[in-house]
């Protein structure tokens, strides 16, 4: 019997412009380009085992067997490093969340971006950051943005090998955090796949995709400028931009709860009062504060007396993906 593994370590990344949309599905070619900071305290940890005997591939995530459908998503991906390595070996893929279960962040994109480093280490393939965020674009679009590190921007393109993530700042660059608002830990009930294929169906998502350019440009200014409330504008208005679509979807994505517009509300006022405080969403309810990290404290307090928040955690911007062993 012969055992090839190698284990990797990815963070998810909170969108400040977000993907809605697909161009192409199949390839999860984004309908605009996106731009995000990686999540330092929040991580997931993959190993990939290739075993020669084994007659199927085996999927373990937070010590539990993956159920049909992530199982059958982790296996398509695992195809895709077998078919770049010539390999038909199976595999164990066994994933875990530093994250707690049921806080309505299981994320697709950290998930995808370790077990594609990982698997591409165990299979012997060395790619480089971009073709390895290409692939984890395939697994899951935002993945391709954990790749790379910092604050990271992705291209949309027409056409596969030219969609992936690139660093736009590193970690260092900016010490901000993501007050995250846990309002709801429930599983969402429509996922971004499903949302990314209705997005069409807006009326205002032409619009809203045609101006992305112009709301990504001043996110990467104010980025690279330490701009703080040209970011705190431009990342509000671009997730309510993209909620405003989900929201007018057939079917219609309501994802918000009451105690999401409490946050928001309440961050709009502390933000009026001096504090240097801005919110986005992602396909759920639950409301990312992002701060500088000098008031992260203050915020952290506020947002934990809201009332409907049921848990608050906090994190730094985060390296990219990479191999532990
Ligand atoms: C709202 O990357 O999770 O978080 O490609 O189908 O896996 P799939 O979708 P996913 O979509 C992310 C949507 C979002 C915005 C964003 O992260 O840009």
């Amino acid at each position: 019997m012969q055992i090839r593994n190698a284990t990797a370590i990815a963070h998810p990344n909170i969108a400040l412009i977000k993907y809605w949309g697909n161009r192409d599905h199949a390839l999860r070619l984004p309908a605009n380009s996106s731009l995000s900071m990686n999540l330092a305290a929040l991580a997931t940890t993959t190993t990939v085992e290739f075993i020669s005997d084994l007659g199927t591939d085996r999927v373990v995530i937070d010590g539990a067997e993956a159920t049909a459908s992530a199982r059958e998503r982790v296996v398509a991906h695992l195809d895709r490093v077998r078919a770049l390595a010539s390999l038909n070996t199976r595999a164990i893929v066994t994933s875990h969340n530093n994250f707690p279960a049921g806080t309505g962040l299981a994320s697709s994109a950290s998930a995808f971006a370790a077990l594609s480093v990982a698997a591409c280490a165990a299979a012997g393939l060395a790619l480089s950051t971009d073709a390895l965020s290409r692939l984890a674009r395939r697994g899951s679009g935002s993945a391709c943005r954990s790749v790379p590190s910092g604050f990271v921007l992705w291209n949309t393109c027409d056409e596969d090998d030219c969609s992936f993530g690139r660093t736009l700042a590193p970690p260092y660059h900016w010490d901000l955090r993501d007050v995250i608002a846990i309002v709801e830990s429930a599983h969402k009930a429509t996922g971004s796949t499903e949302g990314h294929a209705i997005a069409g169906t807006s009326p205002f998502q032409v619009a809203r995709v045609a101006s992305t350019p112009e709301r990504l440009e001043r996110c990467r200014a104010a980025i690279l400028a330490h701009d703080f409330l040209a970011l705190a504008d431009v990342i509000e208005q671009d997730a309510l931009a993209m909620h405003a679509v989900m929201m007018t979807s057939v079917p219609s994505l309501l994802y918000w709860r009451p105690a999401t517009l409490a946050v928001m509300q309440a961050v709009r006022a502390w933000r009026a009062a001096g504090l240097a405080v801005a919110f986005t969403i992602d396909a759920g309810p639950n409301v990312h504060c992002i701060c500088p990290a000098e008031f992260s404290t203050q915020v952290e307090r506020l947002v934990r007396a809201i009332p409907g928040v049921e848990r608050v955690l906090v994190s730094g911007v985060g390296e990219g993906s990479h191999l532990v062993s």
